[in-house]
């Protein structure tokens, strides 16, 4: 264990768990992607997305087609523990993706606001495909509707961490998903 395991109220999501859902959304990716040209481009969309990035490629280089891997970084919370709904490109992508089959690699759809943003900006730049695969989805979050063909768990509305998930910057390393305890916030 990590010594932020003092800080975690309960684990929603274990290590084992993800390890088997990426497994199972790469199979499905790959199949959905068997005689695409090009292969996939995936992009990652930095930082949440970070581990789940790592974790997925691998995981579909079990199965093909080739991939491309791209990285972006976008920001709708800031410091804080809710959606602000201002998204900012803080790093955009480095190539073309005209006519390219892309996936977008998400950690979390939340209120939706930021792959509501991203699917657009994307889609308006001419690929032949945009696809979200996304680790972990709010249902009860959601301020606006996005059509994401993959998600591996739909979890409660409460302030997770862990996998790429942060509070004010922390905990991302935590190889599992939990509830951070109360007074965890009161600190910062
Ligand atoms: C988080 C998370 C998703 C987004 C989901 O990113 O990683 O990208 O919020 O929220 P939404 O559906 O309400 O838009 P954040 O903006 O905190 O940046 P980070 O990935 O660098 O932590
Ligand atoms: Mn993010
Ligand atoms: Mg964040």
């Amino acid at each position: 264990g990590s010594w932020y395991d003092a800080d975690i109220d309960h684990v929603i999501i274990s290590e084992e768990q993800i390890r088997e859902k990426t497994a199972e959304l790469a199979k499905q990716v790959s199949a959905d992607h068997a005689d695409v040209d090009g292969g996939i481009l995936l992009v990652c969309v930095l930082k949440g997305a970070v581990m789940f990035m790592a974790d997925f490629a691998r995981a579909l280089g079990n199965h093909g087609p080739s991939i491309e891997m791209e990285f972006m970084a976008v920001s709708s919370y800031g410091q804080g523990t809710t959606s602000s709904g201002v998204v900012r490109i803080l790093k955009d992508l480095d190539r073309d993706i005209t006519g390219r089959h892309v996936v977008i690699v998400e950690d979390i759809v939340d209120s939706g606001l930021t792959l509501s943003w991203l699917m657009k900006y994307l889609q308006s730049r001419q690929p032949a495909s945009v696809e979200v695969v996304a680790l972990f989805r709010k249902p009860d979050a959601v301020k606006v509707q996005v059509p994401v063909k993959y998600v591996g768990f739909d979890i409660p509305n409460e302030f997770v961490v862990g996998y790429g998930l942060d509070f004010a910057e922390r905990y991302r390393e935590l190889p599992y998903v939990g509830v951070l305890k109360p007074e965890v916030y009161a600190r910062s």
